[in-house]
């Protein structure tokens, strides 16, 4: 599976989730086996380009290559401008954001709410591809099946944007309007990469190494992007990998392993966060990573309490050395996703919160 030039491992991808896939979850994926993982989103606003948040959004330091960055934007020119930035920055292909359903920039309605704008949204792919284009970056793009049930009109757009330049789309197999309710359907899928010659990632509700399969031979499609399925249980990908590769079942990682990485996962996060944000923000993923375990809601809200990194790594050591005791593996087919919705960008205050 190649973007452009590049040449992944598989084509088993990490969704681009705000305020989750930071550069540490990005690269333990990859470690577990994902192909490949898109940056969180990054606004084309030059003037939040020096927030804390942006800035640690672009920090790319020891990634796995290539690295890709979404961009988020209504103007065709301050986002070809992102895109160039973000490439003098290390960003080896740009992603545009065209799936989000909440996503207000500049008092404008962004992400997938550009589906409903078609000649705006093929001006920014242009603008973009014509900034890309010079460093030979590819740029990709990930929309959503259309408007509403009623303006599904992930097709045109597709064809739109493949004479555009643009060289690889992820389809998550819902409405805007949908939000995250309902199911993902995979009818649009199939027929955009019908429709089509360059690579098409299928997106949506992909929680099961079966479902990975069958939604691969349903749409045809190259690749599958997992994004809820993975919070709090990144070797998923491996499971994925390994299932396809063999039609077996990989058994659910060892207590001791998973301790070892959430431990690691949590040194990492510190790293990029510093302490007081990174104790906060870090509480979330163990949330995922406990959720459904013995004991592990009350472990969660006790969790919540601590905020010291030394305190956060002291309990989850000793949650999981109590799990140890009581099991070797991990329970089949856990990990976090009711509560691990999509943030919610206020542009006023650029602050985020979680949507319900
Ligand atoms: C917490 C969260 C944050 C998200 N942030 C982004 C984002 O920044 N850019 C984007 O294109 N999609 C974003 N999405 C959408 C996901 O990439 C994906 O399309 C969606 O979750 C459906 O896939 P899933 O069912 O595997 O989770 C986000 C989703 C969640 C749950």
């Amino acid at each position: 599976m190649n973007i452009g030039h590049h040449a992944l491992a598989n084509n088993l991808f990490v969704a681009p989730m705000a305020g989750v896939t930071d550069r540490p979850f990005r690269q333990l994926c990859k470690k577990l086996g994902a192909g490949y993982a898109v940056s969180e989103m990054v606004t084309s606003r030059p003037d939040l380009r020096d927030s804390l948040k942006t800035s640690r959004r672009a920090n790319h330091e020891g990634e796995v290559e290539p690295v890709a960055v979404q961009i988020a934007g209504t103007d065709a020119q301050m986002m070809a401008q992102a895109a160039a930035y973000n490439i003098d920055r290390g960003a080896q292909i740009i992603d545009i954001n065209m799936g989000c359903p909440a996503k207000k920039v500049c008092n404008k309605w962004a992400g997938s709410a550009l589906m409903q704008d078609e000649p705006l949204a093929l001006q920014i792919v242009e603008a973009v591809v014509a900034a890309c284009a010079p460093h030979n970056v590819p740029v990709t793009l990930k929309m959503r099946t259309g408007w509403s049930a009623s303006h599904k009109n992930a097709l045109a757009l597709a064809r739109a944007f493949e004479s555009a330049g643009v060289q690889m789309i992820t389809v998550h197999g819902r409405t805007r309007e949908q939000g995250y309710k309902g199911l993902a359907e995979y009818d649009t899928v199939a027929a955009v990469k019908a429709a089509i010659r360059i690579p098409v990632v299928a997106n949506g509700d992909i929680n099961t190494p079966e479902k990975a399969r069958d939604v691969l031979a349903f749409t045809g499609a190259d690749a599958v992007m997992i994004g809820r399925a993975a919070q709090g249980r990144p070797w998923i990908f491996r499971e994925l990998a390994h299932f396809l590769a063999t039609g077996t079942v990989l058994a659910p990682p060892l207590v001791a392993e998973v301790r070892r990485l959430l431990l690691d996962h949590l040194l990492d996060h510190y790293t990029l966060y510093g302490e007081v944000t990174g104790v906060r923000t870090a509480r979330k993923h163990i949330g995922w990573y406990v959720r459904g375990l013995p004991e592990g809601e009350a472990f969660r809200a006790e969790m919540n309490l601590l905020d010291s990194c030394e305190a956060q790594l002291a309990a989850v050591g000793q949650f999981f050395d109590g799990l140890g005791d009581r099991m070797d593996r991990m329970p089949a087919g856990m990990g976090g996703e009711e509560d691990g919705l999509e943030p919610v960008v206020n542009n006023d205050n650029n602050k985020e919160r979680t949507a319900a």
